[in-house]
């Protein structure tokens, strides 16, 4: 399973970069809006900090203005992947864009027709939003169920990427059913590192040592 982080915060993709946590980057325009400075800028830096992919996205919603952004996002470095939207002139850019062997991130699914679409018409990521899904109600987990198991009966070779993740369950349920990719924010990579029992376990250990230390002063370990 790769984790992505679903971030445009540098000082948190250097962290978990640095512990080796992130495999790649997914951003969007939302995630550019909280974060200070240049957004363009910020995305120079990300593509410089990460090997793994990174997604950037388009904001323009014909097909001639998501390929001229894509070629110039492309620019920031070998590794970008251009995030399109679910939408009719997406598909055809992305059609475009792996002819030219741009990789894409089709966003914004919430079926398994939307994800069969983005497969056939040549995305590298497909992104079905689990969370957002089941804010309205729906089952988001059963959504990428259906998306692994069709992707595996044809073979296609489109990624799922499960995004709009909002605990660490989410996770673990992803992984079961064998998605490729995770994305999530910070705070929930952040979840999955610690435990309690760790910190328990810790200080219990610590504490210990400091009786053995005073039994034997000229201790070195
Ligand atoms: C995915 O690439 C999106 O950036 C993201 O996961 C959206 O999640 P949200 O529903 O928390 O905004």
């Amino acid at each position: 399973m790769k984790i992505f982080l679903d971030t445009a915060n540098v000082d948190s993709i250097k962290k978990y970069n640095d512990m080796g946590l992130v495999d790649g980057i997914t951003t969007n325009p939302t995630l550019l809006s909280r974060e200070k400075g240049n957004p363009a800028e910020i995305m120079r830096q990300i593509v410089k900090i990460v090997k793994g992919p990174v997604s950037l996205e388009v904001v323009g919603t014909t097909a001639e203005e998501m390929l001229e952004e894509a070629h110039r996002l492309k620019k920031y470095g070998p590794n970008v992947v251009v995030k399109i939207p679910m939408i009719a002139d997406g598909l055809k850019a992305v059609k475009k864009l792996k002819s030219e062997g741009i990789e894409t991130n089709v966003t914004l699914v919430f079926s398994a027709n939307q994800a069969i679409l983005a497969a056939k018409a040549g995305a590298a990521y497909v992104s079905p939003f689990i969370g957002r899904l089941d804010d309205a109600g729906q089952d988001g987990m059963a959504l990428i169920r259906e998306i692994v198991q069709i992707f595996k009966n044809y073979e296609f070779g489109t990624n799922v990427l499960v995004a709009s993740v909002r605990h660490p369950l989410h996770v673990i349920d992803a992984g079961k059913i064998g998605a490729h990719v995770v994305t999530l924010p910070p705070e929930i990579l952040g979840k999955m590192l610690t435990h309690p029992l760790t910190d328990k376990g810790l200080s219990a250990f610590l504490s210990d040592w400091e009786k053995v230390k005073k039994e034997n002063p000229n201790l070195a370990i």
